[in-house]
């Protein structure tokens, strides 16, 4: 036996993520995830969505052992096994269709932007989508108390953490090559980003 690990934001969210991701994903094709951490999102979209092929990633091995285990327990024929991806680092040689993320970018360093979204632009196949999902701040203002107690608590775990602006992060994505598709509001003041690459 193994211990999963468990999010029970991840729960709360999953399914309002999914609504997003079934009007972008394209039909078929290889989607990588980003920062899987437990799983519960790569296994719930992989289930809802079973013509795409899931690709999970994790650079913290204490979680990627036991996303490992969840993966392979759960026995779904379109997930992989996890890779050992940070985004800071060298990305694998492959191209996908589609890249997801959850979470990830008030939780780092302000490098990660600039990681992901080159990394992304990277992998991505011409007309490749970038899903990005967490929260964030607009025009430079938080979107609620609540967030803005939430960036100054990050600040304190890590002075290199806290809420990213969302128009920051968009500007990287544009010198990356990755036009803004949406900017949608979701619950629990998080933001669904979709960007598409270009060329
Ligand atoms: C708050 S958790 C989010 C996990 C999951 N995406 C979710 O929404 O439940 C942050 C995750 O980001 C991962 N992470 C942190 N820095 C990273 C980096 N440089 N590259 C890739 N993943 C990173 C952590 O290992 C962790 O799994």
């Amino acid at each position: 036996m193994f211990e999963a690990k468990f999010s029970p934001a991840a729960e709360r969210n999953k399914e309002v993520i999914l609504s997003v991701l079934r009007d972008v994903l394209p039909r078929s094709g290889d989607v990588l995830e980003i920062a899987s951490g437990t799983g519960q999102h790569i296994l719930h979209f992989a289930k809802a969505l079973p013509n795409l092929r899931w690709l999970p990633s994790e650079p913290d091995e204490s979680y990627r052992v036991p996303l490992h285990n969840i993966i392979e327990q759960a026995g779904l024929s379109n997930v992989a096994d996890p890779t050992d991806l940070d985004v800071l680092e060298a990305w694998p040689d492959i191209t996908v269709n589609a890249v997801i993320v959850a979470n990830l970018l008030h939780i780092s360093p302000f490098a990660t932007v600039q990681g992901l979204l080159a990394g992304a632009a990277r992998v991505l196949v011409p007309g490749g989508i970038l899903h990005i999902y967490g929260p964030f701040k607009a025009a430079g203002e938080f979107t609620s108390p609540s967030n803005e107690a939430f960036d100054a608590s990050l600040r304190a775990r890590n002075e290199l953490w806290g809420i990213r602006d969302l128009e920051e992060v968009t500007l990287v994505a544009i010198e990356q090559g990755l036009q803004c598709i949406s900017i949608k509001p979701m619950p629990a003041n998080n933001f669904s980003l979709v960007y598409k690459k270009t060329s």
